[in-house]
């Protein structure tokens, strides 16, 4: 079952094209890497689709729903069932980690439990988070406020509010630009074990070792471009690598 169909999709800035045409599927339980230079449109693709920008061009089917067609109830719908991790975190300083993860559902719950849990969380719903954060060895954080945090544990509680969302589809850019390469790979790990759990990934990574090592399917864009659809093996030998990342090292390619 495809998840999300994009076809001849465009996105144009005021001065700038940021997507030019992009034609692609991708199916349930994938585990896709998003690659390119700086300024490729990596990221304007995922805001893409997650709903926070609109094409210009094309159309774009996210789980069986054309974006163009939705009203505003319907598209807040979709957005609960799409999770998304930046690489600065987007968690609010102010807050404690409980509240952070808690808030990964706000989109599914009625608005009354949104405001009892700003205030007391259930029992129940403070043992499922702490279960999670266990997972990412964070759980003595519960009560700490996020600012008290390092980036690596700030991202981890991002990817936390993205587990306890239950959402079907998470996109992450650049996961882990901004985190220390052991926390890199604890977080790494996590989406990879997402994905074992039936969650399609999407994940943009500066790390060509990283999307190699961990994802099925490489999408590699060059300016706005996409330049190669395929698999990680055959990107490393592509002209589109050379080009785009400077040639592999072959120690590397033999390792895979
Ligand atoms: N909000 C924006 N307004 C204008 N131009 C933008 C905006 N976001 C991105 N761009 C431009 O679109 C192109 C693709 O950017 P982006 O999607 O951020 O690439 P990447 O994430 O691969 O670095 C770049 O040329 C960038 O300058
Ligand atoms: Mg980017």
């Amino acid at each position: 079952m495809d998840i999300i169909v994009a076809e001849g999709l465009s996105k144009v800035y005021p001065n700038e094209q940021g997507l030019h045409r992009v034609s692609f599927s991708i199916s349930k339980g994938e585990l896709i890497g998003i690659v390119g230079p700086s300024g490729a449109g990596k990221s304007t693709l995922l805001r893409l689709l997650c709903g926070a920008i609109f094409p210009s061009q094309g159309t774009l089917n996210i789980l069986g729903q054309e974006m163009s067609h939705l009203n505003r109830q319907q598209l807040r719908t979709l957005r609960s069932k799409i999770a998304t991790v930046y690489q600065s975190f987007n968690v609010i300083p102010s807050l404690d980690v409980a509240r952070n993860v808690f808030m990964g559902r706000t989109g599914k719950i009625p608005h009354a439990s949104v405001v009892r849990g700003a205030f007391r969380l259930t029992a129940k719903e403070e043992s499922e988070i702490e279960g999670i954060l266990s997972t990412l060895g964070i759980e003595d954080k519960l009560y700490e406020r996020c600012h008290e945090l390092s980036g690596g544990q700030q991202q981890r509680v991002a990817v936390a509010r993205a587990i306890y969302s239950g959402a079907e589809l998470i996109l992450a850019d650049e996961p882990i630009a901004s985190v220390d390469p052991a926390t890199a790979g604890i977080i790494l790990d996590l989406f990879q074990s997402l994905n074992k759990q039936g969650k399609t990934v999407l994940l943009s990574l500066h790390q060509i070792d990283s999307a190699l090592k961990y994802c099925s399917r490489i999408l590699a864009f060059d300016r706005g471009t996409l330049a190669y659809n395929g698999s990680p093996h055959d990107f490393i030998k592509s002209e589109v690598c050379n080009k785009l990342m400077g040639n592999f090292p072959e120690r590397e390619v033999k390792s895979l």
